[in-house]
């Protein structure tokens, strides 16, 4: 009776630690199982990590305006050799790129320190160059801007700029034209030196043609060439947001190497304020070229109040030049440009070059 008895407590007992045991083995089972998951999880999430940093890195920085500026490039998270390897043949960049926001908020009511600028703009190469990381970029751009003392406008122009270039997905460069001495402006022949310039720095493809004190407030207006010569700053504050007249071409404009040279480049000899831009038009439609623009709502840009500069009255002969740009602009212009260099400073966020250009 007493053997039955403790064979019955062996029974339950057997059964009840085989239950036990195959209940362990679910449990481990189970973990396991998450424990594989949650590995293929985080490498997703890295990999994901990894992507974002190096598309979105560029388009960091202050360019919408909102004075934030948190966005500094961070170094990418552990780029595997063979993918940093396939980096070498980069695909094209896109027409359009996709770190373009729109519409952007711009003012000049606080001032700005070039150390700010600097802060935000980690990523540009000396000289204020810049070319994207993760793809080829479709054009190679050099911005000129004609310059005598303007300080304050530039450094907003440089705060403002160069995140929006970037977020363009330009391959450019910045190139600050600086008439020497105290003699009447003449904006054309700056724009003139500032094409030769550059040119001895890279094989720019397509230059674009900027005053110092214009502020694109859309980053859709990309500042590359087109196929034909492009008047960009379409839309501005001081004309009430509209074109003063149909064949305006002056603030901002772009040209590829070739439609440059196809004109001559620009005038040598308009001294002091206006009509060279008119000159320019001129010797587009003489060459039967059209202008492109982009619409009112994406050229819409601003310009920073000031009074007229010294040494920069209105040309009276400026009328009179306009009305016969088709037979000078064949021996005045690219051709017969003549000046001297006086420095080239390559800076952090732009290359300095001050000229003699003479006087009328
Ligand atoms: C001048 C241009 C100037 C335009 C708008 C014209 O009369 O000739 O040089 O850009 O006015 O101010």
């Amino acid at each position: 009776m007493a053997a039955a008895d403790s064979s019955v407590k062996f029974s339950v007992l057997h059964r009840t630690c085989k239950l036990l045991v195959l209940l362990c083995f679910l449990h481990i089972s189970v973990t396991l199982v998450f424990y594989v998951r949650s590995l293929d999880t985080t490498s997703a999430f890295l990999h994901h990590l990894h992507q974002h940093n190096t598309t979105t890195a560029p388009a960091t920085g202050n360019g919408t305006g909102t004075g934030t500026g948190t966005g500094r490039s961070k170094p990418p998270v552990d780029v595997p050799k063979e993918e940093g390897e396939k980096k070498k043949g980069l695909d094209k960049c896109p027409e359009t790129s996709p770190l373009l926001v729109g519409p952007l908020r711009v003012d000049f009511s606080s001032p700005l320190s070039l150390e700010l600028i600097k802060e935000n703009n980690g990523q540009l190469e000396p000289g204020g160059r810049y070319k994207p990381k993760d793809c080829e970029a479709l054009q190679k751009v050099a911005i000129i801007i004609p310059f005598r003392k303007r300080e304050e406008h530039l450094k907003y122009w440089l705060y403002y700029l160069h995140p929006i270039l970037q977020r363009q997905q330009l391959d450019y460069g910045v190139y600050v034209i600086n008439q020497d001495g105290d003699e009447i402006f003449n904006r054309a022949k700056l724009l003139n030196v500032g094409y030769t310039e550059a040119l001895k720095d890279y094989d720019y493809d397509c230059f674009v043609f900027s005053d110092v004190d214009l502020i694109p407030m859309d980053d859709r207006n990309t500042y590359k060439c087109f196929s034909q010569p492009r008047h960009l700053s379409v839309s501005m504050d001081k004309f009430g947001f509209r074109l003063p007249y149909k064949q305006y071409f002056g603030g901002v404009s772009s040209m590829s190497k070739q439609q440059f040279l196809t004109i001559n480049g620009f005038p040598n000899n308009y001294w002091g304020w206006g009509g060279e831009d008119d000159d320019i038009y001129n010797r587009l439609a003489s060459k039967g070229m059209s202008i492109s623009r982009p619409t009112g709502e994406v050229g819409r840009c601003r310009m920073i109040r000031h009074d007229r500069d010294r040494k920069n009255e209105p040309n009276p002969q400026r009328f009179d030049r306009i009305s016969h740009t088709r037979d000078t602009m064949t021996k005045d212009g690219i051709k017969s440009l003549s000046y001297q260099l006086v420095s080239r400073l390559t800076m952090d966020l732009f290359t300095n070059i001050t000229v003699d250009i003479g006087r009328p």
